[in-house]
C-alpha cells in the first residue's frame, strides 16, 4: 500500500522539493499535503507548481496556545490522513501532546550531527566550537526537542574562514540527499540508520 507523506513547511522548502522529487517511480510513499504555519512561506509555492495540495495554518492568531494551534493542524491533518509526516523547516516547537498522536511516524531534518548542538544557530556554534566536521541529521521526532532516533547523518567539512552561511549552504546539499534516502527507507518499514558518505 503506497504510503501517503504529508511536509510541514515555514520556509523557502528545499527539502520539501527534494523529498516531492524522490517520491516518483516504486517509491513506497507519494507527497498529499504541504502545510505551513506561515503564509508567505516561499515553499507553497513550489509545492502548488507540482500539483500538490496545500494549507496554512498561521500560527499567530493562537499566541501562547500551542495546543489550540496544534487542534488547526490536526483538522487540516485528519482530512488529508498521512501516514507520515515529515518535518522540513518547519520552525514551531510541538508539543508533547501533539508528538504522541503521531508517534512513530513523524520526521525531522536537523543541520547538526545530532547530538550535537539541538536548537538553533547549529553552523556557527560548530564554527566556534573549532569542530572539524559539520552536517545533518534525520530523527524520528519526540516530545524531547531533536531528541529522536537518528535514522540517517551525513557529514562535511569545516573550511578555514568558514561563516556559517557557507557552513549551511555546504550542509544542505548534503540534506537533499539525505532527507529523500531517510524517507524512502522509513517507507519501506526500515528503521536502520544509514550515513552517508
Ligand atoms: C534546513 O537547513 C533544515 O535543516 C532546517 O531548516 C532549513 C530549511 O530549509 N531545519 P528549506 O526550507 O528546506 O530550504
Amino acid at each position: 500500500m503506497t504510503k501517503r507523506v504529508a511536509i510541514l513547511i515555514s520556509g523557502g522548502g528545499s527539502n520539501m522539493v527534494s523529498l516531492v522529487e524522490d517520491m516518483t517511480g516504486d517509491h513506497p510513499a507519494r507527497p498529499v499535503l504541504v502545510m505551513s504555519n506561515r503564509a508567505d512561506a516561499g515553499g507553497l509555492e513550489k509545492a502548488k507548481a507540482r500539483g500538490i495540495a496545500t494549507a496554512v495554518v498561521d500560527h499567530r492568531p493562537f499566541g501562547s496556545d500551542r495546543p489550540a494551534f496544534e487542534d488547526a493542524l490536526n483538522r487540516v491533518l485528519d482530512q488529508a490522513h498521512p501516514d507520515i509526516i515529515c518535518l522540513a523547516g518547519f520552525m514551531r516547537v510541538l508539543t508533547e501532546g501533539f508528538v504522541m498522536r503521531w508517534q512513530g511516524k513523524m520526521l525531522n531534518i536537523h543541520p547538526s550531527l545530532l547530538p550535537k548542538y539541538k536548537g538553533l544557530h547549529t553552523h556557527q556554534r560548530a564554527i566556534d566550537a573549532g569542530d572539524a566536521e559539520a552536517g545533518c541529521s534525520v530523527h524520528e521526532v519526540t516530545a524531547e526537542l531533536d531528541g529522536g532516533q537518528v535514522l540517517g547523518q551525513a557529514q562535511v567539512p569545516i573550511l578555514r574562514g568558514d561563516t556559517s552561511d557557507d557552513l549551511a549552504a555546504r550542509v544542505l546539499v548534503k540534506e537533499h540527499k539525505l532527507y529523500p534516502l531517510v524517507l524512502r527507507r522509513f517507507a519501506a518499514g526500515i528503521r536502520e540508520r544509514i550515513d552517508l558518505p
